[in-house]
């Protein structure tokens, strides 16, 4: 660390040699013998090992079904198709999120209805989703940002009262808890990612969940062109068993066998990482929590966070440098620092094809000024926890008024 507190950015010595990013997978030796046994296996794709990881997956998060997908937004597209979301249709979301979560609403012909954030959560503001309420409003879309899960109680009371469908984005919130109970069998249905950055990752992978039977084979046949029956079931000797019916318009969507080894041995790790996730958080909180310059991480009574990242919020007022200057001096130190996220509503494509721009969602716009994602990964040891903590301390000492 350098002596005089010089920064990096102004050719003093970083705080460590070499860049920690934001967020990174881990995988084990089990995981990767469990890769090879599928490797030699009969089935790559459409196997049972799928249907395993289902299962595992939906008693970890209390649903009575969980069907895999190859990615979060083919299980956010698979989501919103099987509700019933189609063109006409309004479905209020967050703009505080990444654009999958409006994206699989645009696939769908929908309109996504941008509702503005509560400041004390940077989650989707109840009292904003009932003033977005319209006649075309046939769906509620909430992300727990960050791993915090949303005010999900408020939502579906808004949502029984006018019969709409709520599919929660919980790709940020493998292992969140509301009341003691995990996100994924809360809603109509849930949908995870299993990017290489998430809780566990598969490499790319996603999983849709909830409760109602009825909706299972819907998901199933959209990830598998529509047809009717997949290919274990055609493997049977009965009369007819090669045939293939198309009934819907479906997609490749599916997750392998390779995949979804490496995402069961992930799953059985779960505990042990999420724990990790929170003592860095806490390490976070206890250095940051006294320092007027930033804002920590909001958190709320009743929930379990399930850490996916770490947003501080600068306070603008107290800081002569604006965010993207003190991002720069981060990364400078070699604290690989992230921005989550531009708002959706800001996006060119989104300003151009529904008219939306600065203004449409104050709340989520100022959060995004402030906001800086610190690196939070279950494999981080302490002395890269203390690395971040003494950058963004050298930083912030050099940018406060
Ligand atoms: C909130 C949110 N929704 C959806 C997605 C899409 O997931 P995937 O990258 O697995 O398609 C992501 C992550 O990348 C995300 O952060």
């Amino acid at each position: 660390m350098s002596d005089d507190g010089t920064l990096a950015l102004h050719g003093g010595r970083p705080v460590r040699e070499r860049m920690l990013p934001y967020g990174r997978h881990e995988i084990d030796e089990a995981d990767i013998q469990a890769v090879v046994e599928v490797l030699r296996g009969d089935w790559l794709t459409n196997g049972p090992t799928v249907a395993r990881f289902e299962q595992a997956f939906a008693e970890a998060v209390g649903a009575s079904f969980a069907v895999a997908f190859s990615s979060g937004t083919a299980a956010l597209h698979a989501a919103a198709f099987v509700t019933g979301i189609g063109p006409g249709d309004e479905v209020i979301t967050s703009p505080l999120t990444f654009l999958a979560s409006a994206n699989c609403l645009l696939y769908c012909g929908a309109r996504p209805i941008f509702a503005d954030i509560e400041p004390a959560t940077l989650n989707l503001d109840p009292a904003a989703v009932q003033a977005a309420l319209s006649p075309r409003t046939k769906a509620i879309l909430p992300i727990h940002f960050a791993g915090l899960p949303c005010r999900m109680d408020a939502i579906h009371t808004i949502a029984r009262s006018r019969n709409l469908t709520v599919i929660e984005d919980a790709a940020h919130a493998l292992g969140a808890e509301i009341g003691g109970r995990r996100i994924g069998g809360l809603s109509d249905l849930t949908t995870f990612s299993f990017h290489p950055v998430k809780h566990i990752t598969t490499g790319e992978g996603g999983m849709v969940t909830g409760n109602d039977p009825a909706l299972v084979e819907g998901l199933k046949r959209f990830r598998n062109h529509g047809i009717e029956r997949e290919v274990r079931q055609r493997q049977k000797s009965t009369p007819g068993a090669w045939r293939q019916d198309m009934i819907a318009l479906g997609f490749n969507y599916r997750l392998t066998d390779i995949q979804s080894a490496l995402g069961l041995g992930q799953l059985s790790r779960l505990d042990a990482r999420l724990a990790r996730r929170e003592d860095i958080a806490r390490r976070y909180r206890e250095a940051f929590a006294a320092m007027p310059e930033a804002t920590v991480a909001p958190t709320r009574q009743g929930t379990r966070h399930a850490w996916h990242i770490y947003p501080l919020l600068l306070n603008r007022d107290r800081l002569e440098r604006d965010r993207e200057t003190i991002f720069q001096a981060l990364r400078a130190e070699n604290i690989g620092v992230s921005v989550h996220y531009l708002p959706v509503h800001l996006h060119p494509y989104y300003r151009e094809r529904l008219g939306t721009g600065p203004g449409l969602c104050p709340a989520a716009e100022a959060a995004f000024e402030r906001l800086l994602t610190l690196p939070l990964f279950p494999g981080m040891s302490n002395e890269d926890v203390a690395d971040v903590i003494a950058a963004v301390q050298k930083v912030i000492r050099w940018a406060r008024k």
